[in-house]
């Protein structure tokens, strides 16, 4: 049993807002019929649907059973296959894949050279690799409150999704993995509502958990109140496009 805070309309409510990246990425993955393209982390199979409909035969994979049963409920295009399995075991052969797109999944990752031994071992030679990601660290509520935001978003980066921070590094060092970086950009999300805010990340919930275990004190409280009265929130999402050498 997969432990996770977030349900499968969570995952349609994030593609419509992130449809900017979305449409980038699958521009610039640019499927065709002589790909075989996987998934990883594909949730209920949004951008494996969006790869297929461009003629690449795709195979998508997901740790948690209940979103892949979900993908294939929805799924009528044969040339997607949908596998319950883990990014650290992977069941396809080696050398047989062309692409690989994976998408917000890293936050979640703790040990991302167990992720590339896999990754590595199926993408062919000049293979495409083509990840996004979530930089929690950019987050900001141009606030005066700045030494709670920072610790918020501290928290948010290292406990709440406590692999989070580890992006960055990823995003700076993935040539230490065998790849050559041909594209790399960040797309920024702005909103003016604590409402949007917490249906993207849930900061209210997180600031209450952490003022119920003593993290924020009750100074900080007030503070986050006056943020949320105001509040205006960014966050950027990093797109990474490489190719194995
Ligand atoms: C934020 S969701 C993104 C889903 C999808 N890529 C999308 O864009 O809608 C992260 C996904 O990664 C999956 N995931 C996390 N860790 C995984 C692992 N070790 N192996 C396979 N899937 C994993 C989760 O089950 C979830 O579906």
């Amino acid at each position: 049993m997969i432990s996770r805070t977030y349900d499968h309309n969570y995952l349609y409510h994030l593609d419509k807002v992130f449809s900017k990246t979305k449409e980038y990425r699958l521009r610039n993955l640019n499927p065709t019929s002589t790909d075989t393209v996987v998934d990883l982390g594909c949730g209920i199979g949004l951008d494996a649907q969006r790869i297929a409909a461009c003629g690449a035969k795709v195979i998508a994979i997901d740790f948690d059973e209940s979103f892949i049963e979900k993908a294939r409920l929805m799924n009528d295009n044969s040339k997607i296959k949908f596998y319950n399995s883990s990014i650290y075991e992977l069941p396809i052969e080696s050398n047989t894949v062309s692409k690989i797109t994976i998408d917000r999944v890293f936050q979640h990752l703790e040990n991302h050279d167990a992720a590339f031994n896999e990754i590595n071992r199926v993408l062919v030679k000049n293979g495409k690799i083509q990840i996004t990601d979530t930089d929690y660290l950019s987050m900001t509520f141009f606030t005066e409150f700045i030494q709670l935001e920072k610790k918020l978003i501290n928290f948010i980066a290292t406990e709440k999704i406590p692999n989070a921070w580890k992006v960055r590094i990823l995003f700076n060092n993935i040539e230490s993995y065998g790849y050559k970086v041909i594209n790399r950009i960040s797309h920024d999300y702005s909103f003016n509502s604590i409402e949007i805010a917490n249906s993207i990340v849930r900061f209210n919930k997180i600031f209450n958990d952490g003022y119920k275990t003593g993290y924020f004190s009750d100074e900080e409280l007030l503070e986050w109140e006056k943020i949320k009265s105001n509040f205006k929130f960014s966050m950027n999402l990093l797109t990474i496009d490489a190719i194995k050498i």
